[in-house]
């Protein structure tokens, strides 16, 4: 992954300054409230925790801090939580796994800041090609996607529940071609 934790910040979606960084075992419980804010089925705590694996998965937050407070300041404070993202590792390809902005947080760029920093930290890491699912139905998130030149390469028949829904797979190649 590249740097350190509070590396890659971005800032002007707000007044504060939000930052992109590993995620860490304080963070879970804000993460499960979007999570279960987020999907009909949601992941629990424990696969969150499972995300922590370094070797196979990459699971970072975006926070919120205040910018008058220095970044290397802010983790003793009580970090706001406003979106995660996790990928799996797969050789030199990769998955993302879940993608969550909290509702309040929504249309501030939150979820392309989220993208790119995952996707810049797994083309560092020498992986060629980033995969994921998306409901069909997902306008908001496609168009997110396809922002970021993700395009459909498959269909999987009734892959969601709550409700049952097809989700379309879309690929990404990350290295120049
Ligand atoms: C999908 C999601 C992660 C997007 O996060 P976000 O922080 O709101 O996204 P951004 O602000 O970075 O949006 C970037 C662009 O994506 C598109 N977009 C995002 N949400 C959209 C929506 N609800 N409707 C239409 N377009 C949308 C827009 O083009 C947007 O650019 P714009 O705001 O300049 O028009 C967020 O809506 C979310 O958490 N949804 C619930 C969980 C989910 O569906 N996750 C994805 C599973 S595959």
């Amino acid at each position: 992954m590249g740097g350190g934790p509070w590396e890659a910040a971005a800032t002007g979606v707000t007044d504060r300054q939000v930052l992109v960084r590993a995620a860490q075992s304080r963070d879970l419980d804000t993460v499960v409230g979007i999570e279960r804010a987020s999907f009909a089925d949601p992941w629990s705590r424990e696969s969150f925790e499972s995300c922590m694996e370094p070797q196979r998965m990459r699971f970072l937050v975006a926070v919120e801090v205040d910018a008058s407070v220095s970044a290397a300041d802010t983790p003793s404070g009580e970090p706001r939580i406003l979106g995660y993202v996790v990928a799996l590792l797969l050789f030199d390809e990769a998955e993302i796994a879940n993608l969550a902005v909290a509702p309040s947080a929504q249309r501030r760029g939150i979820g392309c800041l989220l993208l790119d920093r995952m996707s810049a930290d797994l083309a560092g890491d020498g992986v060629q090609s980033l995969y994921l699912d998306v409901r069909e139905s997902n306008a908001g998130a496609r168009a997110l996607y396809a922002s970021r030149s993700f395009e459909e390469v498959g269909r999987r028949r009734r892959y969601y529940r709550h409700p049952t829904e097809d989700a379309l797979l879309l690929k990404r190649n990350l290295q120049p071609t």
